[in-house]
């Protein structure tokens, strides 16, 4: 679990991060000469990687199983930190958990930078207007969007929520509520226990039926 400091943590990391990039760029730039930067070859060897995650994870990273989550658009700094914590064992799931344990830091981010770069592409989505307004009204009386930003879009680790499946949103908010996932430094966990079962039906609705 990332105790409550961890954003200090996530910080030293996004520092750690950032020089490695750059030694990176400067790299691509000395052996592959005719790319611009070290960021598009990035996603070039992540598509490569990416052949794996496509059985579940769809084309792309569109999902097209709602037991999957949608990881095309998805901040490249979530997807990242989300591959880490599966290595690592602060997330676990018996389906995802051994596809990362032979994921080198470089696949790591070359993946997280790859599906970063996907467009999302809709999913068609029935949703009950009524669960919908009332999902509207829980995530402004809890005041989700001060982290997830206007219309669940994300920001650096904190991941895009929007259009993402109904029954995966269901599945993590009760996963914190539970605490079966406490890799969110107490942010979800204290965003949870509030929330009823009801509650979380409605927040899914109303958050999948955003684009
Ligand atoms: C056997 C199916 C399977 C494969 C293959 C797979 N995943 Fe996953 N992945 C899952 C499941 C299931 C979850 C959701 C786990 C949960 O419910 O918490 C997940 C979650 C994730 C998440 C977290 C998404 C979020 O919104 O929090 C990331 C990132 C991810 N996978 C990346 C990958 C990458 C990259 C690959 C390929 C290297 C891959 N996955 C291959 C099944 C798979
Ligand atoms: C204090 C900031 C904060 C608030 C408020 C907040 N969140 Fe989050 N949320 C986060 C962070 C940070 C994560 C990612 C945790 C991690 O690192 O795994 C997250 C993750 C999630 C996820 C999991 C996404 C995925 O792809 O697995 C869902 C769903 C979610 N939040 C929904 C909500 C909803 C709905 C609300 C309002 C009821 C809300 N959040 C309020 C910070 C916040």
């Amino acid at each position: 679990m990332r105790e409550p400091v961890a954003n200090a943590g996530k910080d030293a990391r996004a520092c750690l991060g950032a020089r490695w990039i750059w030694t990176i760029s400067l790299l691509c730039c000395v052996s592959a000469g005719g790319l611009p930067t070290g960021a598009h070859a990035d996603v070039a060897a992540g598509q490569a990687k990416a052949q794996v995650c496509v059985a579940c994870h769809g084309p792309m990273g569109n999902s097209t199983n709602p037991d999957y989550p949608i990881l095309a658009g998805q901040t490249a700094r979530y997807l990242y930190l989300e591959l880490q914590d599966f290595k690592a064992g602060r997330r676990s799931d018996p389906r995802m958990s051994p596809i990362v344990t032979g994921l080198s830091r470089d696949d790591m981010r070359d993946l997280a930078d790859y599906f970063a770069a996907q467009r999302p592409e809709p999913v068609p989505y029935k949703a009950d207007p009524i669960k919908v307004e009332a999902g509207r009204r829980k995530a402004e009386a809890v005041l989700c969007t001060m982290c997830h930003l206007g219309g669940f879009s994300g920001q650096n680790e904190i991941p895009r929520v929007a259009g993402q499946y109904d029954q995966y949103i269901v599945k993590q908010l009760q996963d914190f509520r539970a605490r079966r996932r406490t890799n969110d430094a107490g942010n979800m966990t204290s965003v949870s226990k509030g929330l009823s079962d009801e509650d979380i039906e409605n927040l899914a609705a109303y958050v999948a039926n955003l684009q």
